[in-house]
């Protein structure tokens, strides 16, 4: 990578000097058969696309500096299965015939006239394995996305491949995920110690395109000590994280989607709490809600909301109490 990087410097240099010294040189350009510039049997494209391609970027907010892709993983020159120019935009006879005035075959920009399918194909040639075995049944594969919609490949740092700057590139799509991910409560991607990949494959074909096939095994790679296994088990718990908690974030702490009593109260009777005995405060009806309003709510009492172990009092260990 470092070899290629010194090597495009000076590829730059050379070109300056060529620009500076006029048509001498360019009659010997003439004379000499092209050289790959960049990637083994590019000259095809190099011989007319070099660095000065960078000065005149064709998208409008990505600046792809054509030649920049020698510094990418795409351009390892050791590597037999790199790509070419031609491994992705096809070998563009009549593009090349015609100096320009016609389109290469694949062309990945929107404006461009190849199909979203045609532009996918030349990617998943090389790589329809691991990750993206799912594509063309995921949400993103059956909404026409392409590769390039997410990846910049003649750029040497791509986006959204990189902690720091991954949401930014799903937030041009995902506004609400964006506004969500702000608030007070929230899984820190915005501050870049996570990533929407640490939840979503987002060439995946699992449901909400998470890395697991479900929401409670995606959660349990990190929140290993919420599987359990436990004595007693909250049913919402092991049916769905989901039904509490809102992933990206939320306004109240802990990601919840309501506080408690009211959280309890969407499934738990408003109206009656059993055993309310010494223990409970004096309400003037056996009623939850009057419990909810006390001090910290249901969760002062039942501390292990999502499951417990105890097994010292029958009457206690299955509410979830210490
Ligand atoms: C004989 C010169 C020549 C050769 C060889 C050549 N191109 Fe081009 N290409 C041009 C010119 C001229 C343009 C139009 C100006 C521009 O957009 O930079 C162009 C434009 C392009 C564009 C942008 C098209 C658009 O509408 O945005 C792509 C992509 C491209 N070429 C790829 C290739 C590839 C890949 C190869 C090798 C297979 C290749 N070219 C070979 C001259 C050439
Ligand atoms: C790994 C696949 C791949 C390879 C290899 C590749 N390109 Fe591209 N090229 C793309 C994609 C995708 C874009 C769209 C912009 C982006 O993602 O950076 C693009 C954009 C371009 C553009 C700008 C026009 C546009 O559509 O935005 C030119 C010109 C171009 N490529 C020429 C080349 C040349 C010359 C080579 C060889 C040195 C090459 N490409 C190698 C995939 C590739
Ligand atoms: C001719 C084969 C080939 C084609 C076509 C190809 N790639 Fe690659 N790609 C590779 C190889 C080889 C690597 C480096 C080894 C690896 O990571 O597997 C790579 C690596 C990558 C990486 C990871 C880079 C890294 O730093 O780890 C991404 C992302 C990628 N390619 C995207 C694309 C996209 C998007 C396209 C289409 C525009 C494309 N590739 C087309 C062969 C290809
Ligand atoms: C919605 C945005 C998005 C789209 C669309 C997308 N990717 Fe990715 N891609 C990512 C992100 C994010 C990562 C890094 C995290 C990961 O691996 O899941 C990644 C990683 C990769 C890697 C490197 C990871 C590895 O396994 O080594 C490759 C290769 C790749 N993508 C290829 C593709 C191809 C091919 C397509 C089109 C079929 C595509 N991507 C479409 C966002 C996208
Ligand atoms: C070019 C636009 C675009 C970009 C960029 C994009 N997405 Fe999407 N995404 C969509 C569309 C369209 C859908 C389907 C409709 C919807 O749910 O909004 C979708 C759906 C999703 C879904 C829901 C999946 C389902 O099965 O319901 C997830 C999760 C997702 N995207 C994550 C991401 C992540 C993470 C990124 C960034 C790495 C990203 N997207 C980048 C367009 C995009
Ligand atoms: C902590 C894990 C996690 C992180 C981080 C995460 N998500 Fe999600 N995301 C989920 C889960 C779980 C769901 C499914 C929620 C459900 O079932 O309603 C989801 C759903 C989605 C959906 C579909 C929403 C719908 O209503 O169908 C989109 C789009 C999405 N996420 C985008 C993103 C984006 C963009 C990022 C990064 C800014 C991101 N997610 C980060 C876990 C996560
Ligand atoms: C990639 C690892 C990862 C995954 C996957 C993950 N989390 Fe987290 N979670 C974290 C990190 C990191 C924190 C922040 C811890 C901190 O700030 O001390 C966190 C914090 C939380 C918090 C507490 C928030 C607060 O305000 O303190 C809740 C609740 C939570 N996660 C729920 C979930 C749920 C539900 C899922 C599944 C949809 C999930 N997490 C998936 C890493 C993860
Ligand atoms: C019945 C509602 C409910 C469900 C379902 C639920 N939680 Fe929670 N979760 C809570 C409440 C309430 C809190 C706050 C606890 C407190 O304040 O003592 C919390 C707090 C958390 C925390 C941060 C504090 C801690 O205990 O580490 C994490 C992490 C967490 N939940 C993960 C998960 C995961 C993972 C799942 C799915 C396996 C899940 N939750 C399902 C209600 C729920
Ligand atoms: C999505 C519905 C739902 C939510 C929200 C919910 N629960 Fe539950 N909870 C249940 C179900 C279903 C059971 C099992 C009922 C049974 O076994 O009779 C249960 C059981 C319990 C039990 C044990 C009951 C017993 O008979 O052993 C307690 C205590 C409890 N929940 C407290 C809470 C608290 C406190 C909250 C709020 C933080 C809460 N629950 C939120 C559905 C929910
Ligand atoms: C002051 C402590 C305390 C508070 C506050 C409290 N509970 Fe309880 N809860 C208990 C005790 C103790 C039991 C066991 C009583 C028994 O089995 O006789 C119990 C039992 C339960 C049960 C099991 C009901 C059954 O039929 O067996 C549920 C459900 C429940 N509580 C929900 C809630 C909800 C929802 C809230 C908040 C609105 C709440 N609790 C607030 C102490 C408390």
């Amino acid at each position: 990578m470092k070899r290629s990087g010194r090597f495009i410097t000076l590829l730059i240099g050379a070109i300056v000097i060529a620009c500076f010294s006029g048509r001498a040189l360019a009659a010997d350009d003439k004379a000499a058969k092209p050289a790959d510039l960049v990637l083994t049997g590019d000259a095809v494209c190099t011989s007319c696309h070099d660095a000065s391609d960078d000065a005149t970027p064709t998208l409008a907010n990505r600046h792809p500096s054509v030649m920049a892709i020698g510094k990418t993983r795409h351009g390892t020159r050791a590597d037999g299965r790199t790509p070419s120019c031609t491994s992705c935009h096809g070998e563009s006879d009549q593009h090349r015939k015609t100096r320009g005035n016609t389109k290469p075959d694949v062309l990945f920009s929107k404006q461009g006239a190849t199909p979203v399918e045609a532009r996918n194909a030349a990617c998943l040639s090389c790589h329809k394995e691991g990750n993206r075995i799912g594509w063309h049944t995921s949400t993103h594969g059956l909404q026409d996305l392409s590769c390039s919609s997410c990846h910049s490949v003649h750029a040497q740092r791509d986006k959204v491949r990189e902690k720091q700057t991954q949401a930014e590139v799903c937030f041009a799509c995902h506004k609400e995920q964006r506004n969500q991910i702000s608030k007070a409560s929230h899984h820190p991607v915005v501050e870049g110690k996570m990533t929407c990949s640490s939840c979503h494959n987002v060439h995946g074909d699992n449901p909400k395109m998470l890395v697991k096939a479900s929401t409670n095994e995606t959660c349990f790679t990190c929140h290993m000590e919420k599987r359990g296994p436990f004595v007693h088990n909250h049913q919402p718990v092991t049916e769905d994280c989901g039904i509490c908690h809102q992933p990206h974030g939320t306004t109240i702490p802990n990601l919840l989607k309501a506080r408690a009593p009211f959280l309890c109260q969407d499934c738990h009777s408003h109206d009656s709490h059993p055993g309310q005995a010494a223990a409970l405060p004096n309400a003037p009806s056996n009623s939850t809600s009057m419990l909810g309003t006390v001090a910290r709510g249901c969760l002062n009492c039942h501390t292990n909301i999502h499951g417990g172990n105890s097994t010292v009092n029958s009457a206690t260990a299955g509410r979830f109490r210490r």
